[in-house]
């Protein structure tokens, strides 16, 4: 068949799908076929262009970054005694796959020649990106000998924030936004116990704790708040909280009452003979409590009198020891602030290591995003530096040993009202009322 017929039937079926669409969506969309949702201007016009283009200037790309290899000897002998060493004049670029589409760009396959390393091709992720003129283009290598190539066509965070969606009702699991690639950003407490969130003021930071507190509220959690900014922002979900200390003072109260809490948890498992909350039997287990906490550097400020710095270092260790016992316990950490160095106090650099979930808003300076980041992946850092003033709610986020992009849901404050009015779970506490007694207003005993 001759391949202008090909396009001839290609183009009216087209035309007629177009024509027809009116007909066609509704009856699609009420059979549960996404088809609103799907991205066909970029799988129409976009991404043929792209195509195009990477077929086309794959040879030079790979030339001129190193990628291609000579199959001809790269030595030749020219005199008697004499060998000359260079490049061949025509090396064999390694084989691409036919791009395939995806929902915000496409993938790439490259087999490897033999003797070849992925390494050359990771540093070469950013000439790509300029070639093939697309926002991002990240490099792996899943399978030996194989290289996979995924294009993310435009910045898919760059449009409104995500809006609020129902939360999703797997205990433990909070879905507070959308990563770069279109899925959901979920912060699974069962698999990542600690968070750590840092960003310049302004960046949202505290927007993600409120997206954050809005996923869990309908589940049986108990959640504490530390908010020394004066309970401004996780004051508004006061009622839903089990406790909320808008000083340090309080804070203090709040933080040694969970670590009693994470001892009597202790015993409780020791007695059922168990390791963790979760092998006990469901009406067996304590509620899970997160610890949620706004401007952490606030619990560490001193003013240079004894008093202060006494508690800003019993601060300090209590947050350590519930990073160090909890996890197994069903007490979580979420700490959000503008910096986490060791200029902060002491053992800010231990609790940080016990921090498996990084989240990184825009920073300050290189060093800020390198203290969430920079112990994880060099290459995150770089990326968190890139974000501008405009990305409010964008982030990159590093958990489990692999980093993306994402973009936080934006909570309303009548939504953050509306929790605020809900009920927290009953008796979430073994030790309750002793040794602390929980207070909504914020005082604690
Ligand atoms: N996901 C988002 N999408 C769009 N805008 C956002 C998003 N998150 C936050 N913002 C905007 O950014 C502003 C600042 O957010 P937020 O108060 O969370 O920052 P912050 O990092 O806590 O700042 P500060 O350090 O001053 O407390 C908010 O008023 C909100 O309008
Ligand atoms: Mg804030």
């Amino acid at each position: 068949m001759p391949a202008s017929l090909v396009v001839w039937i290609l183009t009216a079926l087209l035309i007629v799908g177009v024509l027809t669409q009116k007909w066609w969506e509704p009856r699609l969309e009420a059979r549960g076929v996404p088809v609103r949702r799907w991205p066909w201007r970029w799988w129409l016009v976009g991404y043929p262009g792209t195509a195009l283009r990477i077929v086309t200037t794959w040879r030079r790309l790979a030339y001129l970054n190193g990628l291609s290899v000579s199959m001809s000897p790269n030595r030749r002998v020219i005199g008697r005694d004499l060998v000359v060493q260079g490049q061949a004049l025509k090396p064999k670029p390694p084989r691409l796959s036919w791009p395939v589409p995806t929902a915000t760009g496409l993938t790439l396959r490259v087999l490897l020649h033999p003797g070849q390393t992925p390494a050359p091709f990771y540093a070469a992720a950013r000439a790509m990106e300029h070639t093939w003129r697309v926002h991002s283009v990240r490099v792996t290598s899943p399978r030996r000998g194989q290289v996979v190539i995924e294009v993310t066509a435009r910045d898919p965070l760059a449009d409104d924030a995500p809006s609020v969606r129902a939360p999703a009702h797997v205990l433990m699991s909070a879905d507070v936004g959308v990563f770069e690639d279109g899925g959901p950003w979920q912060i699974d407490l069962r698999r990542t116990p600690h968070w750590l969130i840092t960003g310049a003021t302004q960046s949202g930071k505290s927007s993600l704790l409120a997206a954050l507190v809005l996923a869990l509220a309908p589940q049986r959690v108990a959640l504490v708040g530390i908010d020394c900014k004066g309970g401004m922002e996780l004051g508004l979900f006061g009622g839903r909280l089990s406790a909320l200390a808008t000083d340090r003072t309080q804070a203090l109260g709040v933080l040694s009452g969970v670590v009693d809490e994470i001892q009597a948890r202790m015993r409780w498992c020791r007695s059922w003979g168990k390791r963790s909350i979760w092998e006990l039997r469901e009406e067996q287990r304590p509620v899970p409590l997160v610890v949620i906490v706004d401007e952490l550097a606030e619990l560490y400020l001193t003013d240079g009198s004894r008093e202060s710095r006494d508690e800003a270092e019993q601060c300090g260790t209590l947050l350590l020891r519930i990073a160090q016992l909890g996890a197994a316990l069903g007490v979580h950490l979420v700490l959000a602030g503008q910096r986490v160095g060791s200029d902060l106090g002491p053992r800010v650099t231990a609790l940080r290591a016990q921090l498996g979930g990084r989240v990184a808003h825009r920073a300050h300076d290189a060093a800020s995003a390198e203290m969430t980041l920079g112990d994880l992946d060099p290459d995150a850092v770089v990326t968190a530096q890139n974000i501008t003033e405009d990305e409010q709610g964008v982030a990159v986020v590093a958990m489990g040993g692999r980093w993306m992009r994402a973009r936080s849901r934006l909570v309303n404050t009548d939504d953050a009202a509306e929790i605020g009015r809900s009920d927290p779970p009953q008796d979430p506490f073994l030790t309750q009322p002793d040794p602390v007694t929980f207070e909504k207003e914020g005082a604690v005993a």
